[in-house]
């Protein structure tokens, strides 16, 4: 199945995985403060998803990451690794990505916190990042292409002189982590793709304040910008229905 599409009893089961990754969202919120390492925020997520969801973490393990969420901070544009020797900083700008499995089924997810009181810039791109997310998702439904996914998320962020990074993008999901198809978060209208009913797949922009490039670090995940300006990405995980879209990781703070 290269398009995604899922049955109704699999998509409820993806809406469970979905909940629960959003929960964690909403759970470690309190905890990203100054002084708090990202070590700890993992042990956080790790020790509620297994213990309190009976969940399983997507990405322990997953091609031999070795932890449990990505801690993405400041010029990390993705894929950070949670490290004992990471301490948040007031200023600092946070993506927590979150996959869980319930069972056999994904939820994929992120959100930018801040560390203490954003500077208005920083403030400013994770705004504009999140408009992103929103107004690709506003224009999910069937007949809808891929490309016309890409083309509003390149729009708002240029019109905003910020970049889309290329080198890292959406996905199916289902009952493997990464499936077909690949969105881009770059596109022409009326390209690629036709969205149906029962798709399920991420939408995840990663929004630079600088140049588009990215290099990863020697540890093999890091993912940074080339210029080491600020990076920012939020990510939903969601289904295609009849009419339009179901977010399956919707937290209480949106409304859809
Ligand atoms: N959650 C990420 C995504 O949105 C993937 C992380 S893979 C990991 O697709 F190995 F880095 F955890
Ligand atoms: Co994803
Ligand atoms: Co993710």
């Amino acid at each position: 199945m290269t398009n995604a599409v899922k049955t109704p009893e699999q998509i409820a089961k993806m809406r469970t995985a979905g909940r629960l990754a959003a929960e964690v969202l909403e759970m470690i919120g309190e905890y990203v403060v100054p002084g708090v390492t990202t070590e700890e925020l993992d042990r956080r997520c790790h020790d509620h998803i297994v213990n309190v969801q009976q969940a399983i973490p997507a990405c322990l393990g997953y091609r031999g990451f070795p932890k449990s969420i990505c801690t993405s901070v400041n010029e990390v544009i993705c894929h950070g690794i949670p490290s004992e020797s990471k301490v948040l900083k007031k200023g600092d700008i946070i993506n927590i990505d979150v996959t869980v499995i319930k069972d056999g089924w994904y939820g994929d997810t992120s959100k930018m916190y801040f560390v203490g009181k954003p500077v208005p810039h920083a403030e400013r791109l994770v705004k504009v990042t999140q408009e992103c997310l929103y107004k690709a998702i506003e224009i999910v439904r069937p007949g809808t292409t891929l490309g016309d996914i890409g083309h509003v998320i390149q729009q708002h962020a240029e019109k905003n002189y910020y970049s889309v990074v290329k080198d890292f993008c959406g996905h199916g999901i289902g009952d493997v982590f990464h499936e077909d198809p690949q969105i881009l978060h770059y596109g022409k209208p009326g390209t690629g793709q036709v969205l149906e009913e029962g798709m399920t797949f991420t939408i995840e922009p990663m929004i630079n304040a600088g140049k588009p490039g990215s290099r990863v670090l020697r540890d093999g995940w890091t993912a940074v910008t080339v210029d080491r300006r600020l990076s920012a990405q939020w990510e939903h995980t969601m289904a295609v229905t009849s009419d339009g879209v179901e977010i399956l990781t919707a937290r209480k703070e949106e409304s859809f």
